[in-house]
């Protein structure tokens, strides 16, 4: 059983989405021709270098050997997917703590990670594709000062592990001057779509994460049959939504595991379609907790939005409720109960409900995800004429940013 989408709530009729799968095809078509820049990623489940994920899983040990707080800093698709996974995945006992950092320029938020470094065995793990962005720069020489002062030069260069450009920038420098293990961002795979290399692989696998079975997953919904590929019929209802004025896509996730997911799904989306004043706005909402706060907007406020669930079908943990009214029931089951009447109340409501349907939360269905909404992501942007691999409000942002500070 593979990831799949279900459009049939989604108050479109069949004809209305045959009528754009021809453009949908030709927008895969485009990707896999492998002559678009940046599509890199189309063709990596089945192409990745073997021996190169041999030499992540080697410096992943050697991280877990190493520390018991492993640091990773990076911002945006530099981090998201890597932080998406380790929340969402089991993970091997006795696996580092990871914690994010270059996220932000808050001194509180440093500070209060500097603190959490005294006393323990630390690594650092720095992913800049441009090994310029100003908020990993800060963050690395912050850490990487207080590594220094704790271990030594020499046993610091030992604990820090670099990613990123194979040959410019800042940070490609210095990991050739100073030696540190470093792995390189391929050139054509852009950062939100950079989980399946280094970026994710790495912090991944120190975080104890079966990454083989990631990409696994990837390459089984990269050559799924066409008959079987939803992620078309889910593109296309997107772009049609967006035409009917439907212009936030709300993303109901179930599993608090997902909430770091859907973090990466707004990046992934808002970068790749919020272009030339089109593209859906994603928003995560974490049920049941919002079905206690803004369910009401749901239910009766404007309806700009349409939800598309993210609903998991098997949980590997269960909980029997041992007294009182709901005794003899599981968790699982009143969730299962939860996606059921939200389904039902917010369809009942006229809201265009989608449902993607994840056999469980493992490693291999991971990956399947991953590719899942890049595709879906790909497509769309090519419905609504924007090209989904570049970031120009974003480079403007860092431009000016950096005009401020020079
Ligand atoms: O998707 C993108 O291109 C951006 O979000 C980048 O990942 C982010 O700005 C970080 O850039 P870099 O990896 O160059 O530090």
């Amino acid at each position: 059983m593979d990831i799949k989408a279900d459009v049939s709530r989604s108050q479109l009729a069949k004809e209305e989405i045959d009528s754009k799968r021809a453009e949908a095809d030709a927008a895969l078509e485009k990707l896999w021709s492998g002559k678009e820049d940046f599509t890199g990623w189309v063709k990596l489940p089945m192409q990745y270098d073997k021996a190169e994920v041999e030499s992540i899983l080697a410096a992943a040990d050697l991280i877990r050997q190493q520390c018991e707080l492993l640091i990773v800093i990076g911002i945006g698709g530099s981090y998201l997917g890597a932080k998406a996974a380790i929340e969402a995945l089991p993970r091997e006992p006795g696996s580092p703590e990871i914690r994010f950092a270059g996220t932000n320029l808050s001194a509180a938020c440093h500070a209060q990670l500097l603190a959490e470094m005294r006393g323990r065995e630390v690594s650092l793990c720095v992913i800049s594709k441009s090994g310029t962005t100003v908020e990993t720069a800060a963050s690395f020489h912050i850490f990487k000062k207080e590594l220094i002062d704790t271990y030594g030069p020499e046993e610091a260069k030992r604990r820090i592990y670099v990613i990123t450009d194979p040959e410019k920038g800042a940070l490609r420098e210095e990991a050739e001057r100073e030696g540190y293990v470093s792995f390189s961002v391929p050139s054509d795979i852009g950062g939100r779509y950079s989980v399946l290399t280094p970026v994710g692989l790495l912090p991944i696998a120190a975080a104890g994460a079966d990454i083989k079975a990631m990409l696994a997953g990837a390459e089984a919904m990269a050559v799924c049959p066409d008959w079987d590929f939803s992620a078309k019929d889910y593109a296309i209802a997107r772009y049609l939504l967006l035409q009917k004025g439907k212009s936030i896509e709300a993303f109901p996730y179930f599993e608090p595991r997902l909430r770091s997911f859907v973090e990466w799904i707004r990046q992934l989306y808002g970068e790749s379609e919020g272009k030339k004043g089109t593209g859906l706005f994603p928003a995560g909402l974490e049920l049941t907790t919002d079905l206690h706060s803004i369910g009401q907007f749901l239910q009766q406020g404007s309806q700009v939005f349409f939800e598309t669930i993210l609903n998991v079908l098997e949980s590997e943990t269960d909980l029997t409720i041992p007294s009182g009214p709901l005794e003899g029931k599981t968790l699982n089951q009143l969730n299962r109960a939860a996606v059921k009447g939200v389904i039902e109340a917010h369809g009942g409501a006229e809201i265009p409900i989608i449902r993607i349907d994840i056999p469980k939360l493992d490693a291999f269905y991971f990956g399947q995800l991953i590719y899942f909404f890049e595709t879906t992501c790909a497509i769309t942007a090519t419905l609504m004429g924007v090209n989904p691999f570049d970031q120009p409000g974003v480079e403007a942002y860092k431009k000016e940013m950096k005009k401020e500070i020079s």
